[in-house]
C-alpha cells in the first residue's frame, strides 16, 4: 500500500494570515492521522511564512505520540540541519528553497550542489532521520542522489501536474514516461521512491499506477477541498483513489 503523508502547511497559511493562533496545524494533523494519513509533511521555511518552530516541535511530540512518521522538509543549509538534528523527525526532505518563490517550483539540483547536499544527509542520517531529495525526475539527478547518500528521491510533479492543468496532454504524458523511468532507475539503485507537489483527485491516479511509487506527499489541494469537502472526507477520497489506481489502468486526467 502506498503511504499518504498529508502537509499540512496551508493550515498555518491560513492562520498567519490573521497572525493569531487560529488554525491549529497542529489539530489539522490530528484530523489527518484520524482521517487515515500515514505521515504528517511540513516544510519549515527559511521565511517562516507558515510552519514555525514551535509548529514543528508539537508536529514531532503529536506524530511521536500517534506512532505516525512526520517528514520534515528544509532547505539544505545549516542552520535547517541544527533544527532537524534536535527535533529528530522520522523522516527528512531537503528540497530548493528561494525566498521569492510562491511555492517549491522545482527539484533539488543534486549533482549542482554534491558538496553542499553530502554532509548534511549524512548528519541527519546519522541522527536516525530517513533522507530524502526532492528533484526532477532526470537520470543525472537521480545518481547524483544516491551519491549524496540520499535514501529517497521523491520526484517533483509540479510540471506534470500543471501540464495536465492546461490541457497538454501530450506533455503530460511524456513528464509521467520519464517519471516512470526515473522510479526504475531510483529503485534499481536502491533508493525508495515517492512523488509530491500539485497532485489533486484528477491527476494522482496515473501517478499511483506507477509501481515503484512507496509514498506520495499531498498538501494544498487536501487543504483547498477540506474548505468545501472537509479534510477528512478529502483525505478518505485521496486514499481511495490511490488504492484504486493500483488495481486499475487508470487514463491520465481521470478520476476513477
Ligand atoms: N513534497 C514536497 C517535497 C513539497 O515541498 C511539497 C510542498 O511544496 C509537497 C510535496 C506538497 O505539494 P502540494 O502542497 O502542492 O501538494
Amino acid at each position: 500500500m502506498i503511504r499518504l503523508g498529508v502537509n499540512i502547511d496551508h493550515v498555518a497559511t491560513l492562520r498567519n494570515a490573521r497572525g493569531g493562533i487560529h488554525p491549529d496545524p497542529v489539530d489539522a494533523a490530528r484530523l489527518a492521522i484520524d482521517a487515515g494519513a500515514d505521515g504528517i509533511t511540513a516544510h519549515l521555511r527559511e521565511d517562516r511564512r507558515h510552519i514555525n518552530d514551535d509548529d514543528m516541535a508539537r508536529l514531532q511530540a503529536l506524530c511521536l505520540e500517534q506512532g505516525k512518521p512526520l517528514n520534515f522538509e528544509m532547505a539544505a543549509v545549516d542552520d535547517m540541519a541544527e533544527i532537524a538534528i534536535k527535533t529528530k523527525p522520522h523522516a527528512v526532505c531537503l528540497v530548493p528553497e528561494k525566498r521569492e518563490e510562491r511555492t517549491t517550483e522545482g527539484g533539488l539540483d543534486a549533482a549542482g550542489l554534491h558538496n553542499q547536499i553530502t554532509p548534511i544527509v549524512r548528519a541527519l542520517a546519522d541522527n536516525g532521520s530517513r533522507v530524502s531529495l526532492f528533484i526532477e525526475a532526470v537520470p543525472h539527478q537521480i545518481t547524483a542522489s544516491k551519491a549524496c547518500g540520499a535514501q529517497v528521491v521523491e520526484f517533483h510533479t509540479g510540471a506534470y501536474a500543471h501540464t495536465l492543468d492546461a490541457g497538454d496532454t501530450g506533455k503530460a504524458e511524456a513528464l509521467l514516461e520519464a517519471m516512470r523511468t526515473g522510479a526504475k532507475q531510483a529503485d534499481a539503485l536502491g533508493m525508495e521512491v515517492h512523488f509530491g507537489h500539485g497532485l489533486t483527485f484528477d491527476n494522482v491516479t496515473a501517478i499511483a499506477a506507477i509501481p515503484e511509487v512507496k509514498e506520495l506527499n499531498i498538501g494544498h489541494f487536501i487543504i483547498g477541498e477540506a474548505i468545501t469537502m472537509g479534510l477528512k472526507p478529502a483525505i478518505q477520497e485521496m486514499r481511495r483513489l490511490i488504492d484504486a489506481a493500483r488495481h486499475s489502468s487508470p487514463i491520465l486526467g481521470e478520476r476513477i
